[in-house]
């Protein structure tokens, strides 16, 4: 396992996790996160990932408040875990999620944004974006090449063909300064293009970097996917044992 190279140990690492969504893709009674994965929920296979990494001085859930199911799960009452009040959009939960960590965190601390819906997040993931953005002046988000080709458009008709070479997926964790992050998301608040933190910050100028993440790092989308995610769960499982 690559060890967590603290530069310097003044500055914290936050978690933020944005669950606060209704998943309406995967047809189901209830939000994604809650939905059973290899014997827990969703979102409590995506906490314990965050908590065992053993790297942050909180994780900062964000749920909406007619949400039953949370209050329901011991996790929700874990030490680590803060309860924020979730937002209209996704960005909207992130800064509130950011938001209840306010009295802690100080604007140079590191926050990592993890969807909630993504349960197969390693420790080995987390700690190489730390390990390869913590001396950045920006940050920036585990993605992935994509392996297709890309088509852009209209209706049913192909307008042109991207280049792949420079298309990559963007993933999640993604890594920004706690201070730069909650002024992006607050000067770009209502804005529909910022699908990610990464936009927000792009929208004010800044670069962000990809750090090429791994491919089981899934979010749980629709219905095929549940599957997937336990296979790869396993896989994982197996890995750790055999090192
Ligand atoms: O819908 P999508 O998969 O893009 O959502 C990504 C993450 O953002 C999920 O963990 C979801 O719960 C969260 N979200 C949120 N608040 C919203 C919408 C989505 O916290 N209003």
């Amino acid at each position: 396992m690559t060890l967590l190279k603290t530069m310097n140990l003044n500055v914290k690492f936050w978690a933020v996790v944005p669950a606060a969504g209704v998943g309406k893709r995967m047809n189901a009674d209830r939000p994604k996160q809650y939905l059973m994965l290899s014997g827990k929920t969703v979102i409590e296979h995506t906490l314990s990932r965050l908590i065992e990494a053993q790297v942050f001085s909180a994780v900062s859930v964000a749920v909406s408040e007619e949400d039953p199911y949370w209050p329901e799960l011991a996790i929700a009452r874990h030490e680590a875990i803060i309860t924020a009040p979730g937002g209209k959009e996704r960005a909207d939960s992130v800064l509130s999620g950011l938001k209840a960590i306010g009295h802690q965190a100080d604007d140079d601390d590191w926050v990592l944004v993890h969807d909630a819906a993504r349960p197969c997040l390693t420790a080995e993931d987390i700690r190489l974006m730390i390990n390869t953005l913590q001396n950045d002046d920006v940050g920036g988000i585990l993605a992935l090449p994509s392996h297709d080709t890309l088509k852009q458009v209209n209706g049913n008709d192909i307008v042109n063909t991207q280049d792949r070479r420079q298309i990559w997926r963007a993933l999640t964790p993604q890594m920004f300064r706690y201070g730069m992050l909650k002024s992006a998301l607050t000067a770009t608040a209502g804005n529909l293009a910022v699908t990610d933190e990464a936009s927000a910050l792009e929208l004010m100028g800044f670069t962000p970097k990809i750090v090429e993440g791994r491919p089981d790092n899934i979010k749980i989308t629709r219905p095929e996917d549940l599957a997937l995610a336990q296979f790869y769960l396993k896989q994982q499982a197996q890995q750790k044992e055999l090192s």
